[in-house]
């Protein structure tokens, strides 16, 4: 029989789901994709609905930690859209279902760093949202995927200054990549490999938000979208 999903249990320090560097992802034909992707996808990652899954329960924990306590939630835009989007969509639903209750703003930030599926050295705050709104409130930053950290650590430092009382980061996925700055999210859904991944919001030069699993990107899927 073949091997499901390679992952060891959740770790103990929050770190996520842990995806093993040799699992080799689902075969593409095995679940539906965009038919205009084909030939620019080497396997589903992350399916859907374990994504989806893995979201309710981190709902759950936010809840569990911040519960009674007003939020804002800064969702980082593009890549951590879709996530943030489920994942207030999960609180909302034991907001109405539990007798705990967390009451949230949401905000936006957008950043850019990537060209192709490299890094940038500079981190670009793109429209200046006015964020003064953050001063003394409890901050939920909300990301797609966490790599180098180096962004998450300068955007957490741009937050810090419009003195919040509390900054809590939840981040979908996060890289094991040699490089890392070790800043770690407090809430993670999956520790993933070294692979450039797309779907879920996250792109490869904007191509690639309005696939719904986290698939790897092939190498003739770079090269067709190279800028
Ligand atoms: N995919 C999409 N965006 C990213 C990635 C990735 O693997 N790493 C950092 N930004
Ligand atoms: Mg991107």
């Amino acid at each position: 029989m073949a091997d499901g999903l390679v992952m060891d249990s959740p770790a103990k320090d929050g770190g996520g789901i842990v995806i093993r560097d040799d699992w080799p992802g689902y075969p593409l034909d095995l679940f539906s994709y965009p038919e205009h992707y084909s030939g620019d996808l080497e396997c589903v990652y992350i399916p859907h609905g374990v994504i989806m899954d893995r979201t309710e329960r981190l709902a759950r924990d936010i809840m569990d930690d911040l519960g009674d306590h007003d939020i804002v939630v800064l969702c980082v835009l593009k890549g951590g859209y879709q996530f943030c989007s489920d994942l207030v969509e999960r609180i909302k639903g034991l907001n109405r279902n539990s007798n705990k209750s967390l009451p949230m703003r949401v905000d936006f930030i957008r950043l850019k760093s990537y060209l192709n599926d490299q890094s940038t050295q500079d981190l670009h705050i793109v429209g200046g949202e006015d964020l003064s709104v953050l001063r003394g409130k409890n901050v939920l930053v909300v990301e797609g995927i966490v790599d180098t950290g180096k962004t998450m650590k300068a955007l957490l430092s741009h937050v810090e200054a419009f003195k919040p009382k509390m900054i809590k980061v939840a981040g979908l996925l996060v890289k094991r990549v040699p490089s890392g700055s070790g800043c770690q999210p407090d809430y993670v859904g999956f520790e993933i490999s070294n692979r450039f991944v797309v779907g879920y919001a996250l792109d490869y030069n904007e191509y690639f938000r309005d696939l719904n699993h986290i698939c790897v990107i092939s190498e003739s899927g770079k090269q067709k979208y190279k800028v």
